[in-house]
Formats: structure tokens, C-alpha cells, sequence
């Protein structure tokens, strides 16, 4: 299990977390779960979790310093040791946030959808502020006021977010082929990619055997691991970051990573 620090130390990974996003029509009636994947990898604290974040947003808020007009999060960057490697992430997660005046994805001046350009390697914003919380839109100087680094980040490899739970108006097919066309691009672009599960703590047995359907298609065969998470419960989160970050390194030795049920139960 990696050692948790608070060190800026280790070789720079940088992650970006994507999945399906959008207007309800998009994905169903809630997120597939990135936003949470990311709170509890980078404040781990208990009391820094909280399961509701941003998505449909007043325009003040859009072009606020947090999201600064661009449908993406800077969530900061954390330490992590495994065995005898450290590695210092930093984490980026690709959304689509939505006006509360009109219900439609704000425009933006790069207009690609959103399955194109989930998979930006190159990642620039000038002066863009950490995102810590709902509560901190509007009141940016009440938080810590970090800067992602050089107003730039250049992405080493994907956590791509699956949510095996029933969700109201999402079909299974929606996910599937949002999903496959974003793993094609990744493979494409020859970055790492890990399939990452969400709220298996809600799972339901066709969500969790269409993931496994979906990596076993012959374009994906044998390149892209399942890691089986729950960001509610912290189970396997980390896990899903360090082997990751592993294939990034292109370690021979991996993390074992559990299913679900015994990750559940070794925790
Ligand atoms: P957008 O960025 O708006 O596309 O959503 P997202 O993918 O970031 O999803 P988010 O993390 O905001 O979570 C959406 C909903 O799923 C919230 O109601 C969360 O509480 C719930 N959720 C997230 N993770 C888990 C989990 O591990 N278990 C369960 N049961 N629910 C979860
Ligand atoms: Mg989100």
C-alpha cells in the first residue's frame, strides 16, 4: 500500500480523469463519478470529502478563476510512494459544465466536442486557480489559492471513468459508446489508460460486466486494466493513481490491485 506524504517530491504525473459528461441528455440524471475519484485522491482527509460538486454553473461562476471560462478542473497535485518509487501527480479532470440559465454546455471558443477533447495532452490555462470545493466559487480568497503550474500541464496518461450504477435516463449503450470512442483516441495517442469503475458500492451486475465487455473488445485487448473503485467508501482509489502512474514508468513490476468485494475487505 503506497505511503501517504505531503511532499512535493517524487517524478511529475500528470493525470487527467475522463468520462461520460454533459447535460443531463448526455448522462443521465447524475455524473459518472470523476469529480469525486479526484476529492478523494487528492484531500484525503475525511472531512475533505464531499460528494457534491460543480456542474451546472451561473456565468460569473464559468468565468471565474476556478473553472476560467475552460470545461476543465485543476485539482492540485499530491505525493505518493509505492514499494521504492515516489511519484508527485497532478490532477486535471475533463467535464463539461453546463449554464444554469439555459441548460446547454457553455460555449467556449474551442468548440471540439467533448469525447475530442477529453483527450487534450496539452493543457493550458493562464492563471488558473486549484479547484477545492462547491462552496468556494465566488470566495476564491477564503481558500488556498494555488495556480496550476506555469498555466500549463502536459497529460502523461487517463484514468477513464466507468460508472457500473443504475443511473436514470443513462443506458448502458450511451456509456458504452462515449466510452469506446474515447479509449480509441487514447490508444491512438499511445498514452496509458486504465478503465476505472465507479460507485461499485452501487454497482449492479450488467454495469460491471458491460465494463469488462468494453476492454475486451479486440481494438482494446490486453492494454487496458479494470481497477474496481468507490470513491465513497475509498476503496482501491489510490490503487487506480499508482498503477497508472506505473504504466506511465513502464514498470514490469505492478501494483496487484483487488476486486472490489476483497478490496472492500482487506481496507
Ligand atoms: P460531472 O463532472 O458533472 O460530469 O460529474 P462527475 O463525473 O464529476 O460526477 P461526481 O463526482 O460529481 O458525482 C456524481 C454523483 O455520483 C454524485 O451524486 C455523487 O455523490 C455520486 N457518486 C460519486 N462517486 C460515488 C461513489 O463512489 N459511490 C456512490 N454510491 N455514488 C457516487
Ligand atoms: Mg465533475
Amino acid at each position: 500500500m503506497a505511503k501517504k506524504s505531503e511532499g512535493t517530491g517524487g517524478k511529475l504525473v500528470t493525470v487527467s480523469i475522463v468520462g461520460l459528461s454533459g447535460t443531463e441528455k448526455e448522462k443521465g440524471q447524475l455524473g459518472v463519478g470523476k469529480s469525486c475519484l479526484c476529492n478523494r485522491f487528492v484531500r484525503t482527509h475525511a472531512d475533505d470529502y464531499n460528494v457534491d460538486h460543480i456542474s451546472v454553473l451561473s456565468q460569473s461562476d464559468f468565468s471565474g478563476r476556478v473553472v476560467n471560462n475552460e470545461h476543465f478542473l485543476y485539482w492540485g497535485s499530491v505525493s505518493r510512494q509505492h514499494d521504492d518509487s515516489e511519484w508527485r501527480f497532478e490532477v486535471l479532470e475533463q467535464t463539461e459544465f453546463v449554464d444554469d440559465a439555459c441548460f446547454q454546455p457553455f460555449r467556449v471558443s474551442k468548440t471540439d466536442a467533448y469525447v475530442k477533447r477529453c483527450v487534450s495532452t496539452k493543457i493550458q490555462s493562464a492563471e488558473k486557480l486549484m479547484y477545492v470545493c462547491k462552496n468556494q466559487l465566488g470566495i476564491e480568497k477564503e481558500y488556498e489559492q494555488r495556480l496550476m503550474p506555469d498555466g500549463k500541464l502536459s497529460v502523461d496518461g487517463f484514468l477513464c471513468v466507468y460508472d457500473v450504477s443504475l443511473v436514470p435516463g443513462r443506458s448502458w449503450e450511451k456509456q458504452n459508446e462515449t466510452l469506446a470512442a474515447i479509449l480509441q483516441s487514447i490508444i491512438k495517442l499511445k498514452k496509458p489508460v486504465v478503465l476505472v469503475t465507479s460507485k461499485n458500492d452501487e454497482a449492479c451486475e450488467q454495469g460491471v460486466r458491460e465494463a469488462e465487455r468494453l476492454v475486451q473488445r479486440k481494438e482494446f485487448k490486453g492494454c487496458i486494466p479494470i481497477v474496481e473503485t468507490s470513491s465513497h467508501d475509498n476503496v482501491n482509489v489510490e490503487q487506480a493513481f499508482i498503477l497508472l502512474a506505473q504504466m506511465v514508468d513502464k514498470a514490469k513490476a505492478r501494483i496487484k490491485v483487488a476486486n472490489y468485494a476483497e478490496a472492500l475487505r482487506i481496507r
